[in-house]
């Protein structure tokens, strides 16, 4: 099974300086359950943000001489990460961010999103090209949080699409 999973704001934000627009620990908490013990495809950015970072995981990224965290790979399509990932028989995430979204819902068959619902300021937006909107809502439950930032209760939507239509990875020879 290949899902993504992320978070976005009422006004369409999913990043801030290279780090999420919020401050929200119950819903980061949550997005850490969820991808617990399992292969995860990231964004070279992303993964510049990110502290700790879980063996399997997949770098995506057009540079070859990376040097990675321990039990990360550098790969250098999404296709192929997502192929290389999957070949470790765990369930896989792409866990952003917004280009390895666009790049990959087509292959992935579930989308965790969290929706928050409050507008803020972002330089980093959900994907326009997602057509989640043709997607089946499989869950759809909502919690009230404080948002530190702000100080101010979010509500965060936590909902789980389905997509119909799942592309098939491609076969790459190497
Ligand atoms: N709200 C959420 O749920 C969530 C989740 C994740 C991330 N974020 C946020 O999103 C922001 C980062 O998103 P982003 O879109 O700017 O960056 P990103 O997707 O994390 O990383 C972009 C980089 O990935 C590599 N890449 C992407 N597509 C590729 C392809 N097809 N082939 C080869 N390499 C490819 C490139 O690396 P090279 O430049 O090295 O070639 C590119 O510069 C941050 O603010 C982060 O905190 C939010």
């Amino acid at each position: 099974m290949i899902s993504a999973i992320g978070a976005v704001s009422a006004n369409g934000m999913i990043g801030l300086d290279g780090w999420l627009p919020w401050d929200i620990p119950e819903e980061l908490a949550f997005f850490e359950a969820t991808v617990a013990g399992a292969a995860l495809v990231i964004g070279r950015l992303t993964y510049e943000s990110m502290e700790i970072v879980p063996a399997d995981s997949f770098i995506v990224t057009s540079q070859r001489d990376l040097v990675m965290k321990p039990g990360c790979r550098v790969v250098n399509s999404v296709e192929k990460a997502l192929l290389t990932a999957t070949a470790t028989g765990k369930e896989v995430f792409v866990i952003g961010g917004a280009s390895l979204y666009a790049a990959a819902w087509p292959y992935c068959q579930r989308f965790y999103l969290t929706r928050i619902e409050e507008s803020f300021h972002g330089d980093s937006q959900f994907p326009a090209n997602i057509p989640l909107d043709q997607w089946e809502i499989i869950s759809d439950e909502r919690e009230t949080y404080l948002e530190h930032k702000s100080g101010k209760p979010v509500v965060c939507r936590f909902m789980q699409y389905q997509q119909p239509q799942v592309r098939a990875l491609p076969i790459i020879l190497d």
